[in-house]
């Protein structure tokens, strides 16, 4: 396989190009050039036409109120966002359509219609209002990908309670902190979930978690896994989703929120070992999530769509439930791993749901060219008509056999841009619009002005690497971080007045089209997931025998890039096989199994600047094999060539 990440003067040679097919333009949601244009000249009326589209308990008043660096969208408006993914489909054919289409890791498989997720959802958030939960009160869930996740998130959007979701792969205590830091009252999970075979102990996790958390009053336990999960409830304070639904009624009105109120809370990591909980509200999200799920993906009312993203990330916030449901489409969504019970098994919920577009990540799509066509060639993906990637750079390589092996050579790849704070796609082609190109995101959503600039903040040449920027407000913008607005301030919008700094590195070439060449800032990006080195390092040197830790990301062919961490001991401790172990699981225990370094280097000290500042960028350097960068500002010298030698030699 070819290098996960080709260098840059290498994909701006691609050559390789494909105009939309004929037959796609044809029926496509949009194929009037002309709309990136329009909604330039009047970006404001682009997003205000799109919110007609929208139910409203009351219109909106203001389009944006925009004062640097905050925005209000639709102020004055009244809306709601599960009244607008559910109850609007419910006077017409949509009544009895496929919302969610549930596939189980084990096999078994659930269909949820409109009418009959809506009752699901009414029903639990009746069940909520019995156990006190009001609107503005923060829901913390840590589920499994099972249905009850999305009628939890849809309940509390009901009431107007924010929720904060916690990927189900986090440790008890990345689940407290995060608890903690919005003061949740309630916490959601389940008995456990299905893994490669194996049960998630989910409950156990949260009664660990539990512990620390005096906010939270009440845990309500959906059952997935039965007997099996071995859990034990604790009186006063767990109760059964099934006993809390119990009698519940299917009604429960749509509380009409304001355009601003709160939606929900999502933790990412930065650039310190704290993560940041990315606060977005009702209307702008829900409208980004909405516009470019129609647009990006040409949703029509037949599609069956399929996002393989977890709804513990903001992927599966946006395209998995928001996004498709408020456009009324069915999306299917699959409780465990790609590779169980066998290596075709995306291909084969593929061909028994006929999905026709299948949105996933350039890791997924690497692991499955690494396994073989084998895999997908056994299924019929003839129903596919649309394939999107998410999440990291997708090398050209991958993105060409995507292409051949899933969609047959005939089927646009919209390769998408975004963030958890930009809560859209915000670069991407349309695909009855664009010309791909293997490797690049192609162009800003219409509407959406971005840039590559210099550190003055000055636009560079075509060819040239740089910040990619934002200058522009965007409906489904983060507005602040949960409890710490001097952070929202700092991180996005301190580099250059006005503008907001997204964290990526990237290039734009003589058409226009935008190459984004992976973060600039100290996160690392592993499977299209974001981990700070500094939580890395907290968790090291949290361990007894660490003095010191650096962490680093390595390009990694499957995964984009791998955790790589260097340690000194403390005095006294031995180096050994055992340690290295021991440490890597002591990380994963800490953070969640995605934080795991693949390797872990031994070292009597770490390069440091005269200041004491780590400089990752040398360690950065050794552990790509490169020739060394500028070491002048080093204190010592001696150490790296010391760790240079012993990383070679350790190879
Ligand atoms: C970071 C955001 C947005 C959903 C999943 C990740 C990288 C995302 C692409 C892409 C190149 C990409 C960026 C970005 N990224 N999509 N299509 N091409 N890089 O969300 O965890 O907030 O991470 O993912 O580096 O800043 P996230």
């Amino acid at each position: 396989m070819a290098d996960t990440v080709p260098s840059i003067e290498a994909l701006l040679q691609e050559g390789r190009t494909f105009p939309p097919p004929e037959e796609f333009t044809a029926q496509a949601n949009v194929r009037d050039a002309g709309v990136y244009q329009k909604a330039d000249a009047d970006f404001e009326g682009f997003w205000a036409q799109w919110a007609e589209e929208l139910h409203w308990f009351k219109r909106w008043d203001k389009t944006l109120q925009w004062d640097p660096p905050n925005a209000q969208w639709f102020t004055g408006g009244k809306i709601n966002v599960s009244y607008n993914c559910l109850d609007r489909h419910l006077t017409g054919p949509r009544r009895n359509k496929a919302a969610l289409v549930w596939e189980g890791e084990p096999g078994d498989w659930k269909v949820y219609t409109y009418a009959h997720l809506h009752r699901e959802v009414c029903r639990f958030a009746n069940g909520l209002k019995s156990l006190g939960v009001k609107k503005g009160d923060r829901v913390t869930i840590y589920m499994p990908m099972i249905p009850e996740l999305p009628i939890a998130m849809l309940a509390c959007a009901r009431i107007g309670a924010p929720h904060s979701i916690v990927f189900g792969g986090f440790s008890p205590e990345s689940l407290r902190d995060r608890i903690n830091d919005c003061q949740a009252n309630v916490l959601i999970t389940a008995d456990g979930g299905y893994r490669r075979g194996r049960v998630v102990p989910l409950k156990q996790n949260a009664d660990e978690a539990l512990e620390g958390t005096p906010t939270v009053r009440t845990s309500i336990v959906a059952r997935r896994i039965g007997d099996d999960a071995n859990v034990s409830m604790k009186e006063g304070r767990d109760v059964w989703w099934d006993d809390l639904v119990e009698g519940q009624s299917t009604h429960c009105d749509a509380e009409p929120m304001d355009s601003e109120d709160m939606l929900f809370i999502l933790y990412t990591s930065g650039t310190t070992g704290k993560p940041k909980g990315v606060v977005h509200t009702t209307a702008g999200y829900l409208l980004g999530a909405y516009a470019t799920t129609k647009w990006v993906f040409d949703l029509k009312e037949e599609d069956v769509y399929w996002c393989t993203a977890d709804i513990g990330w903001v992927t599966g916030h946006s395209y998995i439930v928001y996004g498709p449901l408020a456009n009324g489409a069915t999306s299917v969504m699959y409780e465990g791993a790609p590779d169980y019970p066998d290596r075709d098994r995306f291909w084969a919920i593929v061909e028994k749901y006929a999905a026709t577009i299948v949105y996933t990540a350039p890791t997924a799509i690497r692991a499955c060219m690494r396994w073989g066509e084998s895999y997908p060639a056994k299924h019929d993906l003839s129903s596919i008509r649309l394939l999107g990637t998410v999440g990291e750079p997708i090398n050209p390589e991958a993105w060409m056999w995507y292409r051949e092996n899933i969609g047959g050579g005939r089927c646009p790849v919209v390769d998408t841009w975004w963030q958890t704070e930009t809560g859209m796609i915000l670069i991407t082609p349309l695909p009855g619009l664009t010309t791909l190109t293997p490797g690049s995101a192609t162009r800003p959503f219409p509407g959406v002005q971005a840039e590559v600039v210099d550190e003055k903040g000055d636009p560079v040449a075509p060819g040239q690497g740089g910040y990619l920027i934002l200058k522009r407000p965007w409906p489904a913008m983060l507005r602040t971080i949960y409890g710490d607005p001097e952070r929202y301030v700092e991180q996005y919008w301190s580099r250059y007045p006005n503008v907001y700094f997204t964290g990526d590195g990237a290039k734009m070439d003589d058409k226009g089209f935008f190459w984004i060449l992976g973060r600039v800032d100290d996160v690392i990006n592993v499977a299209g997931h974001r981990i700070s080195t500094m939580e890395v390092e907290s968790a090291l040197v949290d361990h007894r025998s660490v003095a010191e830790a650096a962490s680093i990301g390595k390009s990694h062919e499957v995964k984009g890039q791998g955790v790589v961490a260097f340690v000194t001991l403390k005095e006294g401790v031995e180096t050994s096989d055992a340690m290295e172990r021991e440490l890597k699981a002591h990380v994963a225990r800490k953070i969640g199994a995605i934080a795991r370094p693949d390797d872990i280097y031994f070292a009597a000290d770490l390069p440091k600047t005269r200041s004491g500042k780590i400089m990752r960028r040398l360690l950065r350097d050794i552990a790509e094999g490169r020739v060394l960068g500028d070491t002048t500002t080093l204190a010592d010298e001696g150490v790296v060539e010391m760790l240079k030698q012993q990383y070679e030699d350790d190879e």
